[in-house]
């Protein structure tokens, strides 16, 4: 039987599509199935490097049914929280070292009608979230330093969904060099969402990249029971 605890999702992450077919590379990854679209959000502060911001967002919005999980690395996210509500949202992520004070900025995400992420870097212990769990539907752990895509998966990260799943009922991504080899691990450990760019976007036939990533999550979900 399909339960919510045994069932991961696909988060395509957009930042390693080809931008001049949005559209096409959208509808590619929701026709084979996939389950969210993840939106990398960048302001060349938190992070080195700039991405998209809501106006993206919103054409993005118009072309699709499915989620958007939309993750800001970015400083001060509580100052756009409204704008990417507003432009379809449908799940914010913020990051735990960039909010001066992370309860307030997840209360507006929550209030906004979206529902709220809050992550964590490689450097930063996952124990500095524990004490904001109960204001967020997701956690996201960060399996690189965030900035690029196309980096490896830094396996020692699972530890920190492992200490994280005994005291969290949310959602759980890993976001970060994912790929049909490792995602098995990382659904082992208590993720229950495997965010991948470059494992399915780097591949020609992208329907039997996310079905690889699948097959291979599905063996480790049902393993582990
Ligand atoms: C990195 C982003 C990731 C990244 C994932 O800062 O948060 O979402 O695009 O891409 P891959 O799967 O290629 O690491
Ligand atoms: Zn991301």
């Amino acid at each position: 039987m399909k339960s919510a605890a045994n069932s991961i999702l696909v988060a395509p992450s957009l930042l390693s599509c080809d931008f001049t077919r949005l559209k096409e590379e959208i509808g590619e990854v929701e026709r084979a199935g996939c389950d969210w679209l993840h939106l990398d959000v960048m302001d060349g502060h938190f992070v080195p490097n700039l991405t998209i911001g809501p106006v993206v967002v919103s054409w993005i919005r118009k072309c699709t049914r499915l989620p958007l999980d939309v993750h800001l690395m970015i400083e001060n996210p509580e100052q756009y929280v409204e704008a990417f509500r507003k432009a379809g949202a449908d799940w914010m992520t913020v990051h735990i070292e960039a909010c001066p004070e992370p309860g307030a900025t997840l209360s507006a995400i929550r209030k906004s009608g979206a529902k709220a992420g809050l992550s964590v870097r490689p450097k930063t212990p996952i124990e500095t979230i524990f004490p904001f769990l109960k204001e967020v539907d997701l956690v996201l752990v960060m399996t690189v330093e965030p900035g690029f895509g196309g980096q490896a998966f830094m396996p020692e990260m699972l530890e920190k969904v492992r200490r994280l799943r005994p005291r969290f009922q949310g959602l759980i991504s890993v976001d970060g060099g994912i790929d049909p080899r490792n995602a098995p691990g990382a659904v082992q450990a208590g993720a229950n969402i495997l965010v991948a760019g470059s494992a399915l976007f780097g591949q020609k036939d992208r329907a039997r990249a996310l079905q690889d990533l699948r097959a291979s999550s599905r063996s480790a979900a049902s393993a582990g029971r």
